[in-house]
């Protein structure tokens, strides 16, 4: 099967075909992605209104580009997908409409995909993995850890209670004064900080249940921010590094705390230790990749992850999520409503 996927929820324009291998995984065709980055740059984040006219601009020549990159032609797919929530809604529907008008024009099915669930399936793409597995899932808009156990089943263990965890990343870039986007920047500044000179809290840390929360992490670095300035004056290089790396370190603590206990709890339902999976934007850090791997490890466990230009956003994901729901024989109506809100 051939399944072309096309993803426009935040500020990446992507089109991409995948291919179903003959045993398990796939094989991607092309992935062209497009980022707005400097669209948004001066603006310090994300515009909705901007996003979605750029997505307009670029889609349709995105969608040509990994159609000619695969060498095929549309009479060639078995379906087309797009991701039709969660997201900027604007953007959703610039890629949503797209999808429709190539499955209406072409006689293909549609597949409308849930964003959450391409970051949740990347895994079998890339490693082929078989269901069940716990998924951490962070990215700018969400923080979950959920047992994933077949296309459409999900079990969520917890969530965060206020901000996702690629949003903080994004603030605190903000407070450093390190630009957007935030989790890259914030990664490279850590490289060379020390990660022990600013202490800061360990939100939820050796609580019970599996929940998240960042934003009394945030408030500490933005107070750390003010104490530094007040002593020395504006942040030098040094001051930044160090704030980055222990802002990340807190991170990391905080996520192998929460994965631990989903790992045990995971097992205990298992009758043994199952995979642990991390996927979405901040899976493409490295460092926090390095810490999940320890815990997963310690739980008898594996770490799952997809490489980093597969975790943020890309059209693969979605072209992936649409071919598994169309081995299972399901397909959308044209007319299937995009959502602005769309829990797995
Ligand atoms: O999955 P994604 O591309 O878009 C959403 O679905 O939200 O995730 C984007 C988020 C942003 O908050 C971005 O700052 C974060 O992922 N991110 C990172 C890194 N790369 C992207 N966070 C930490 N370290 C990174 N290397
Ligand atoms: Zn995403």
């Amino acid at each position: 099967m051939r399944v072309l996927g096309i993803e426009t929820s935040c500020d990446e324009t992507a089109a991409a075909v995948v291919e179903s291998a003959a045993g398990r995984g796939g094989r991607i065709l092309s992935n062209r992605v497009l980022s707005q980055l400097e669209e948004h740059r001066p603006f310090g984040g994300v515009v909705p209104e901007i996003a979605a006219r750029a997505h307009l601009d670029h889609v349709d020549r995105l969608v040509a580009e990994a159609m000619a990159e695969a060498g095929l032609g549309f009479a060639e797919l078995d379906g087309v997908a797009a991701t039709v929530g969660p997201g900027l809604i604007g953007g959703v529907l610039v890629g949503a409409m797209t999808g429709k008008a190539i499955a209406a024009v072409h006689g293909k099915p549609f597949v409308a995909v849930n964003h959450l669930e391409g970051h949740a399936l990347t895994v079998r793409l890339t490693d082929g993995l078989d269901f069940p597995y716990l998924l951490l899932l962070v990215s700018g808009g969400h923080c979950q850890l959920l047992a994933v156990e077949g296309v459409g089943r999900y079990r969520r263990y917890g969530s965060t209670l206020d901000d996702a965890v690629g949003e903080a990343f994004d603030k605190v870039a903000k407070l450093l004064g390190l630009g957007y986007p935030g989790g890259p920047a914030v990664e490279r500044a850590a490289a060379g900080g020390d990660p022990a000179r600013f202490a800061l809290p360990r939100p939820m840390k050796g609580r019970p249940d599996c929940d998240f929360s960042f934003s009394g992490l945030k408030t500490a670095v933005r107070q750390a921010v003010e104490k530094a300035v007040e002593a020395a004056g504006p942040l030098d290089e040094r001051a930044r590094a160090d704030l980055a790396a222990s802002f990340q370190a807190a991170v990391a603590e905080v996520l192998q705390d929460r994965a631990a206990r989903a790992l045990a709890r995971f097992a205990a339902e298992l009758g043994r230790p199952g995979p642990l999976v991390v996927a979405g934007g901040v899976a493409a850090n490295r460092s926090l990749r390095a810490a999940l791997a320890e815990v997963a490890a310690a739980a008898g466990a594996v770490l799952v992850a997809p490489p980093p230009g597969l975790c943020t956003d890309n059209g693969a994901m979605i072209a992936w999520a649409g071919l598994e729901r169309l081995r299972l024989g399901a397909a959308d109506p044209l007319d299937f409503r995009a959502r602005p809100r769309w829990p797995l």
